[in-house]
């Protein structure tokens, strides 16, 4: 049975400094959980927290129920994966896989057995022998796995696993990583500043700044209704437009653009008050190029990427958007040329002042 993770009201101070704050999430069994944040945000400090590396000031961290702030990191059976991958320099494969069953005095036979059979998951078994200096980074991060996969552990845990890695090979290793997680169904705990990753890999992911989660969701979750306008820009492209609520109706309200063109929102608006100033965003893929009427603009840069057109626009009111549209027919519009951009009504997310969103009318996301 594999393991719930529960973090109630945590806290932790490093002196005067608080570096997570009264964090609550349930991270559910057999979950690929994801912490997703800027530098410095707290990511690895409550990695740590779970691992028994770090005290917790206040707060409790549970596996299936048990309190387990006063046990030792050893006692938690974790298998931790780094950013460095942290393997033995002067040991080779086989012997740093094979390292913490040694500590646990299981019987060589069986270590033989459990080593190789890590090693063959991870597909390199055909470097049992090979030294660390003499692997590539991928190869040795598969070791760094595969060390933490053979000791069964009840919770992975993983700090920016990729971070070291070329473009190409993070993309390989990121399947990788998901399938075997899928495949022995581990709870795990995945830290990265990489949004894209973050999509590709995770069941839910935990949106922070500054210590606090701003928002648990799946991947579509997140990135189709954000909690707030940080969530909107931190996980993909969000071009912002300022507007004004002008009319509240049963189902949602018309914004009036800055520039006097006019968006229909379907959110909730029990909150909401006509001439109340909003935010309204777009994705990039959510704006088109309009024939009559939109929003006044001029393309600054056009590019064609095979499978997108890509442009950079500037509005009247010296907005800069972002614009994607599929490449699959037409032409690409010249730079200078005046256009008229019309938003994606059922795909604009909208901002009160403080940032927060209006829930949008039937997704059930508050
Ligand atoms: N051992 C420590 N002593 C003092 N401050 C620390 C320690 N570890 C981390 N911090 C501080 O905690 C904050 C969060 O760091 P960290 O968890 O490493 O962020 P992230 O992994 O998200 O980049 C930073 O301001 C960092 O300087
Ligand atoms: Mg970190």
């Amino acid at each position: 049975m594999s393991t719930e993770i529960i973090l109630k009201d945590l806290i932790k101070k490093f002196g005067d400094h608080t570096v997570i704050q009264d964090l609550s999430a349930t991270i559910q069994r057999g979950e690929f959980f994801t912490l997703l944040g800027s530098s410095g945000c707290g990511k690895t400090t409550l990695l740590r927290m779970i691992a028994g590396f770090n005290s917790v000031e206040s707060g409790t961290i549970s596996f299936n129920g048990r309190i387990i702030n006063d046990m030792q990191p050893n006692e938690r059976n974790i298998g931790m994966v780094f950013q460095n991958y942290a393997i033995f320099p002067h040991m080779n494969a086989f012997d740093n896989v094979a390292y913490g069953l040694k500590q646990r005095k299981i019987a060589k036979n069986e270590i033989k057995q459990r080593v190789m059979e890590a090693l063959e998951v991870v597909k390199i078994a055909d470097l049992a022998e090979r030294m660390p200096t003499n692997m590539s980074g991928g190869q040795q991060q598969r070791v760094a796995l595969a060390r933490a996969l053979v000791i069964k552990p009840d919770v992975l845990l993983m700090d920016e696993p990729l971070s070291n890695l070329d473009a190409k090979l993070r993309i390989e290793m990121r399947s990788a990583i998901r399938g075997l997680q899928q495949e022995f169904g581990i709870t795990t705990v995945y830290v990265t500043h990489d949004q894209e990753e973050t999509l590709a890999v995770s069941d839910r992911i935990a949106v922070m700044k500054n210590g606090e989660i701003q928002q648990i969701g799946t991947p579509e979750e997140v990135f189709r209704t954000p909690s707030n306008l940080f969530v909107a820009n931190f996980i993909g492209k969000a071009n912002a437009f300022q507007g004004e609520i002008e009319e509240i109706s049963g189902n949602g309200m018309r914004i009036r653009i800055a520039d006097g063109t006019s968006v229909f929102a379907s959110v909730q608006n029990d909150h909401a008050s006509t001439g109340q100033q909003v935010t309204v965003t777009a994705r990039p893929n959510a704006i088109m190029f309009a024939k009559d009427s939109g929003i006044d603009a001029v393309i600054r840069s056009a590019h064609f990427l095979g499978m997108t057109y890509q442009y950079t626009v500037e509005t009247m009111q010296g907005i800069t958007a972002e614009v994607q549209s599929d490449a699959a027919y037409g032409t690409l519009c010249s730079v200078g040329s005046k256009v008229k951009l019309e938003l994606n009504e059922n795909r604009i997310n909208v901002f009160d002042t403080e940032e927060r969103a209006f829930a949008k009318v039937g997704s059930g996301n508050a």
